[in-house]
C-alpha cells in the first residue's frame, strides 16, 4: 500500500531531526601528526577521535608487506574547557626500533576506523647527519599563506623535521569550543603526518592554562610539551615557553622551574663529551628578545621580559639572554612578530659580528632569527622605520625559513617568500670553528 504523499513529505522533513537526535559515532581517526620522542629509532604518532577507540598503528617498510608490524598505545580523554565541554580522545602510539633513514608506510586507528595511508622516514641518528628543517611561527587557519608550498615541499622529502615556533592556529586552539584547534590540526596533517612536527607554546594558548596545546601535542620530556630538548645530527635543540614570563596567573614559579631546567639542560649539553659531538645549540621560543616591528610588543621597547626577566615578581625572575650567552647558544629562533627579521650577532643590545667582512663567521654572540610570517589573518606586521643597529635584514613578505645543520662548523639559513612564489630572499651561512662560551672571545 502506498504511503499518502503528504505523510511521505512529513517523514522526509523530519528525517534531519531524527538523524540529529542520535549522537554520531566518530571513530574515524583525524588530525594525524608525528613527533620525535628523542630516542634514536623512535617516532610518536598522535591523532584524535571523538568516540573512545583502541590506539593502534600498523606499519611496514616502504616496498615491503603493508602493515606488517603493529604498535599499540593509549588514548587520553581531553575535555575542552569551553561552554560545550567538547570531548575528544587523543591517541598516542610510539614506534620504536625503527631503522634510521628507512621509509615506513603506516596508518593509525583501530578496527573501528583507519586513517589514510601515510609515510615517514625514520630520523637518521648519526651525529654526522645534516638535518634539514622548515621553521616558522604564527601560521593559522585563516590565510595560511605558506601552507600549500610547505605541504608540497614536505611531501617531496625536502625536510627532516618542522619547527613550529609557537602559536599554531594564530588565534588559539581553544576558540569556538576547540573547533579552531581541530580545524588547524586537520590542516597541518598534510605536513605533520609525514615528518616530525615539533612545537613550542605561543601566546593565545594561555586560555584554560594552555590545555589545548598541552593535550594535543606529544613532545619529548615530562612537561606536556611546554619545554623540552632533543638532538638531531650535530644539533641540540631546545624548545621553551616564553609565555611563562607573561601569564603569571598560572604561577610565576613556572619561570623559575623552566629556568632551572634550561640551566641543567645547557650544562649537560656543554659537557665536553656532548658538545664535541653536538656542537650546535639551537633554541626556539615564541616571543623574541629583540625585534623592530612597529607594534606594542615588549621587544620593541627594549625591556623584553624574555631577555631581561621581570623585576616585579618576588623574587625577581631572571631573563634568558645572559643564560644563553653564558652557555654559548649558537642560534636563537623566534616568531610572534608577523614578519621576518635577521639580526647581526647580538648580546646586551650590542652587535658582536665575527668581523666586518664576515659577520657570521665566528660570531661573538648568538644569532637571532625571527620568523613569524607564515600567514595569519592579522596579516604581516609593520616595521619601525628606524631599527637599531643589530637589525640586519627585514621582510614583510609571507614566508618561512629553511635551515640545514650541515656539519660541526657550518649551518645554513634561508628565507622563502611566498609572495614572490617561493623565491629565496635572504640567506646566511653561520660558520664556527669553536662553540661554547669561550667562542665569544
Ligand atoms: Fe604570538
Amino acid at each position: 500500500k502506498m504511503v499518502p504523499l503528504h505523510t511521505a513529505c512529513l517523514l522526509l522533513s523530519l528525517a534531519p531531526l531524527l538523524v540529529l537526535g542520535v549522537p554520531p559515532i566518530w571513530t574515524q581517526p583525524e588530525q594525524v601528526h608525528l613527533s620525535y620522542p628523542g630516542a634514536p629509532g623512535s617516532m610518536a604518532v598522535t591523532w584524535t577521535t571523538f568516540n573512545e577507540t583502541e590506539s593502534k598503528v600498523e606499519y611496514g617498510l616502504l616496498g615491503g608487506r603493508l602493515f606488517e608490524m603493529i604498535a599499540k598505545g593509549g588514548a587520553t580523554l581531553f575535555v575542552d574547557s569551553g561552554k560545550e565541554k567538547r570531548k575528544m580522545y587523543i591517541h598516542r602510539v610510539t614506534l620504536t626500533d625503527l631503522k634510521p633513514a628507512a621509509t615506513y608506510v603506516y596508518h593509525c586507528g583501530s578496527d573501528e576506523g583507519w586513517s589514510e595511508v601515510f609515510s615517514f622516514t625514520a630520523l637518521n641518528d648519526s651525529t654526522s647527519f645534516s638535518p634539514r628543517f622548515a621553521l616558522y611561527g604564527d601560521m593559522g587557519n585563516e590565510n595560511p599563506q605558506s601552507l600549500a608550498r610547505l605541504q608540497k615541499e614536505t611531501q617531496l622529502g625536502m625536510y627532516d623535521a618542522i619547527l613550529h615556533i609557537g602559536k599554531p592556529a594564530c588565534h588559539s586552539l581553544f576558540q569556538d569550543n576547540a573547533r579552531i584547534g581541530d580545524e588547524f590540526m586537520r590542516q597541518i596533517q598534510s605536513i605533520a603526518a609525514y615528518v616530525p612536527y615539533m612545537t613550542c607554546p605561543g601566546n593565545h594558548e594561555s586560555t584554560y592554562n594552555f590545555s589545548n596545546y598541552r593535550n594535543r601535542f606529544t613532545m619529548p620530556g615530562q612537561t606536556e610539551s611546554l619545554w623540552y630538548s632533543w638532538n638531531l645530527g650535530s644539533a641540540h635543540i631546545i624548545s621553551l615557553s616564553t609565555e611563562v614570563y607573561f601569564y603569571l596567573d598560572f604561577g610565576q614559579e613556572l619561570i623559575f622551574k623552566q629556568y632551572e631546567w634550561l640551566m641543567k639542560d645547557l650544562e649537560e649539553a656543554n659537557k665536553p663529551e656532548n658538545r664535541a659531538v653536538r656542537p650546535w645549540i639551537l633554541t626556539m621560543g615564541h616571543r623574541p628578545m629583540y625585534c623592530s616591528d612597529d607594534d606594542q610588543d615588549d621587544c620593541t621597547q627594549f625591556d623584553s621580559y624574555v631577555r631581561l626577566g621581570r623585576s616585579d615578581t618576588e623574587p625577581p625572575a631572571p631573563g634568558l639572554e645572559d643564560l644563553f650567552y653564558r652557555y654559548g647558544v649558537d642560534v636563537e629562533l623566534w616568531a610572534h612578530e608577523h614578519t621576518y627579521e635577521r639580526l647581526w650577532p647580538v648580546y646586551g643590545d650590542k652587535v658582536y659580528n665575527g668581523s666586518k667582512e664576515q659577520p657570521y663567521v665566528n660570531p661573538k654572540a648568538p644569532v637571532h632569527i625571527i620568523t613569524g610570517s607564515a600567514g595569519c589573518r592579522e596579516k604581516t606586521d609593520r616595521f619601525n622605520p628606524n631599527p637599531k643597529e643589530w637589525s640586519a635584514f627585514r621582510s614583510m613578505d609571507y614566508g618561512y625559513t629553511r635551515m640545514q645543520v650541515v656539519n660541526a662548523t657550518h649551518l645554513y639559513l634561508e628565507q622563502v617568500s611566498d609572495d614572490q612564489y617561493g623565491k629565496v630572499i635572504d640567506s646566511i651561512w653561520v660558520e664556527k670553528e669553536k662553540h661554547g662560551f669561550s667562542a665569544w672571545f
